[in-house]
C-alpha cells in the first residue's frame, strides 16, 4: 500500500572507510487483480424498504498501487438497484448497493446480481461476487446499528480478553423478530485469529495478542440478523498504536582488530549499525560507550556509529579492551542492547630494555680467582612483547690498560651472566670500568647501557719482603756493631721490611725468634727497632746472633725470617779482624 516501494543497502568500503547508501525502488506492475473477501454476499432486505436506502457491500481489495489498484465497480444490469461507489479517507474506493424501486416478495422472493471489480492496469484486471438478497416480509423491521463504521484504537500490549468494542444495533419489532444476532461477515483471514465476537452481546475482544509491527490496521464487516432474518451491515475498523516493545538491534558491520598502540588518535576501530522495528521516538536509537575507555563513538550516518580511538593507546598498560557499546531507544521506558567489541592492541617497539639498577657501579672479584669464572649477573628488563622484548647483551668496552677486553671479560649474550678470562692480580690492576649494553630485536632496536665498576680484592698472597739488613750471600757476613758500654735501650739497628699487598694483609709485625742471648735485646713489634734491654756484662758472649720473624696480617698470616750477626766492640779495627 505505500505508493514507494524502497530497499536500502549501504556499502562499507574499507581503508580510507567510507560508506555509500544504495536506494532500489520496486516498482509496481499489475501482478494481482482486485478481489472481494468472500465471493459470495448474503443481503436480507424488506419488501417495504424505501427506494434509496443504501447497502454496504464491504470493499474489494487489490495490493497493487496507482492505476493498477481498485478503480471501478460495476453491477449486472437489473431493475432494482444501482451501485454508488464513494471513496474513503484512507484512498479506499467502495461501493454501496443502493435500492432504486421498491421490492415485491410475492413476486420475486430472491434476487441474485453479479458485482465486478476492476482495476486501471493495462491489462486490466477483474475480480467479481455473487450478491444474493433475500426479500423479507413487511412487518419485519431489520436491525440498525448506532454506527454506520466503528473506528477503534488498541496499543500493541492490550492482553488477550481485551475488551475491544461492543456493538449495538436496534430492532423496532417485538419479541423472536427483535433478538438481534451479531456474526462477522466479511472477515480478512488476519482478523479472524485475532478477534472474537460475541453473538448476543456484540462484544468483540481480543483472542490473540497483536502485533504493530505485522499488522497496523483490521477492516472487516459484521452483520446484525434479528430473529425473522433481516440484516444489517457495519464496518468495523481496528487500528493498532505502536508501543516500545522492540529492543534496538545493533550489528557490527566492520571490526578492526588489533590495531596498533600507535595508532592516531581518531583511528577507526568499529562500523555499526543499529536498528529498531519501533517507528517514531520508539524506535530512534542513539548508542555511547561506558566513561573512561580511550574511545569514542560517533553517529556517522543514518543508523550507522563509528568507534574510534579518542587518546594514544599503551599496549604495555593494556594491552586488550572489551568496549561494551549501548544502543537505547528514545521510547517511554527506553528499550537497551549491549555488545561488546573485544578489541587487541597490538605491540610497537617503543620500550628501551632498562637495567634493573642504573648503574651497577660496584662488583667485587677477589683477586687469584679461577680463569672462566662467571662473576656478575646483569639483567635488563623490556615491557614490550616477543621480538621487542628478545634482549642481547654485549660488552662496550674495547681495552683495559691497554690490553683487549676479551682477555680479561666475556659476557652470554643471552643470559647477561659475566665471565673473567683470566685470573685478576690485585698488585698489577685494582680495579676497572667497562661499558655494558642491552639492545632489544624489534626494528629499529633500541637500547641502553650501564657502567660496570669492577674492584679485585686483595687477598693475602705476597710474603713480607724484608729491605733491611738485606740478606747477603753465605759468608758476607753482614753484621753490626754494638758498643760494650752501650746504655739500657741503645738503638743498635732497625729492620725494615714491606708487603706488596694491602690493608691488613701488609701490616707487618716483628718478633724476635732466636737469641744468642736472650733477655740482652728486645724489637719494636710495630717499628723493627732492635734495642738493648739492658748493659753488657763480662760474662756475655762477644758475638750474639738474632733471626727475626716479619710476620703480615693476612688470614692466614704470611712471613719472612732474617738473621743479624751483632758484635760487642768499641771499634771496628776490634771487630772486624774476624
Ligand atoms: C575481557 O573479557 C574476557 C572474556 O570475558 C576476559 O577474559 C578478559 O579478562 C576481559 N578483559 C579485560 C581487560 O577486562
Ligand atoms: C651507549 O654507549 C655508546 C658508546 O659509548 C653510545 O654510542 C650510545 O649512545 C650509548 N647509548 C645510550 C642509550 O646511552
Amino acid at each position: 500500500r505505500t505508493p514507494l516501494c524502497i530497499l536500502n543497502l549501504k556499502v562499507v568500503i574499507e581503508n580510507p572507510l567510507d560508506i555509500y547508501h544504495l536506494k532500489i525502488e520496486i516498482q509496481d506492475i499489475n501482478d494481482n487483480a482486485p478481489q472481494f473477501l468472500s465471493s459470495i454476499i448474503q443481503l436480507e432486505i424488506i419488501e417495504t424498504t424505501q427506494p434509496g436506502t443504501r447497502f454496504l457491500l464491504g470493499n474489494a481489495k487489490d495490493p497493487d498501487i496507482g492505476t493498477n489498484a481498485l478503480q471501478n465497480y460495476h453491477l449486472s444490469t437489473n431493475p432494482y438497484f444501482s451501485l454508488d461507489v464513494k471513496e474513503s479517507p484512507d484512498g479506499n474506493r467502495f461501493a454501496d448497493l443502493v435500492l432504486q424501486k421498491p421490492l415485491d416478495r410475492e413476486s420475486e422472493p430472491t434476487l441474485q446480481l453479479t458485482v465486478t471489480v476492476l482495476d486501471g492496469g493495462k491489462p486490466r484486471k477483474t475480480g467479481t461476487a455473487q450478491i444474493r438478497i433475500n426479500v423479507t416480509d413487511a412487518n419485519d423491521n431489520p436491525p440498525i446499528f448506532t454506527q454506520e463504521i466503528y473506528t477503534v484504537s488498541l496499543r500493541e500490549n492490550v492482553p488477550v480478553g481485551f475488551l475491544v468494542l461492543q456493538l449495538e444495533a436496534s430492532d423496532k419489532d417485538e419479541g423472536s423478530h427483535a433478538e438481534i444476532r451479531y456474526y462477522f461477515s466479511n472477515m480478512p483471514l488476519s482478523a479472524n485469529k485475532k478477534f472474537s465476537l460475541d453473538s448476543t452481546s456484540g462484544i468483540i475482544s481480543l483472542v490473540e495478542s497483536l502485533d504493530f509491527e505485522e499488522t497496523r490496521e483490521y477492516v472487516m464487516t459484521v452483520a446484525a440478523k434479528d430473529g425473522g432474518g433481516s440484516m444489517t451491515h457495519c464496518k468495523v475498523e481496528i487500528r493498532v498504536l505502536d508501543e516500545n516493545d522492540n529492543v534496538p538491534e545493533m550489528m557490527f558491520a566492520s571490526v578492526f582488530s588489533p590495531i596498533l598502540e600507535d595508532s592516531q588518535s581518531g583511528t577507526v576501530i568499529a562500523l555499526i549499525k543499529t536498528n529498531d522495528k519501533d517507528i517514531g521516538d520508539n524506535g530512534k536509537v542513539f548508542c555511547y560507550l561506558e566513561d573512561g575507555l580511550p574511545f569514542k563513538i560517533l553517529p556517522s550516518s543514518n543508523n550507522y556509529y563509528t568507534l574510534l580511538t579518542d587518546r594514544p593507546l599503551d599496549r604495555e598498560k593494556a594491552s586488550q579492551y572489551n568496549i561494551t557499546i549501548t544502543a537505547t531507544d528514545k521510547g517511554t521506558p527506553p528499550l537497551s542492547t549491549h555488545k561488546t567489541i573485544s578489541l587487541q592492541i597490538s605491540d610497537i617497539n617503543d620500550n628501551a630494555p632498562a637495567f634493573e639498577k642504573a648503574s651497577y657501579s660496584t662488583v667485587h672479584v677477589p683477586e687469584n680467582n679461577p680463569a672462566s669464572s662467571s662473576i656478575f649477573s646483569i639483567k635488563a628488563v623490556d615491557p614490550d612483547l616477543g621480538r621487542n622484548a628478545r634482549i642481547t647483551y654485549s660488552i662496550l668496552t674495547s681495552k683495559i690498560e691497554e690490553l683487549p677486553l676479551p682477555s680479561y671479560l666475556s659476557i652470554n649474550s643471552e643470559t647477561g651472566t659475566l665471565y673473567s678470562q683470566r685470573s685478576f692480580d690485585y698488585e698489577q690492576l685494582r680495579e676497572f670500568q667497562v661499558q655494558v649494553k642491552a639492545e632489544d630485536g624489534g626494528s629499529p632496536p633500541l637500547s641502553s647501557n650501564a657502567t660496570l665498576k669492577v674492584f679485585i680484592l686483595d687477598q693475602n698472597d705476597q710474603s713480607p719482603q724484608i729491605l733491611y739488613p738485606s740478606q747477603g750471600a753465605e759468608g758476607s757476613a753482614s753484621f753490626e756493631m754494638v758498643p760494650r758500654s752501650a746504655e739500657v735501650g741503645y738503638l743498635v739497628t732497625k729492620v725494615v721490611a714491606v708487603d706488596a699487598d694491602s690493608g691488613h694483609n701488609a701490616w707487618l709485625s716483628y718478633h724476635l725468634l732466636q737469641a744468642t742471648e736472650p733477655g740482652l735485646f728486645t724489637i719494636g713489634a710495630h717499628t723493627g727497632e732492635i734495642r738493648t734491654l739492658r748493659t753488657f756484662l763480662e760474662r756475655d758472649a762477644l758475638k750474639q746472633k738474632l733471626v727475626v720473624l716479619v710476620k703480615d696480617n693476612g688470614q692466614p698470616p704470611l712471613s719472612a725470617t732474617v738473621s743479624l750477626n751483632l758484635v760487642f766492640a768499641e771499634n771496628f779495627q776490634e771487630a772486624l779482624p774476624e
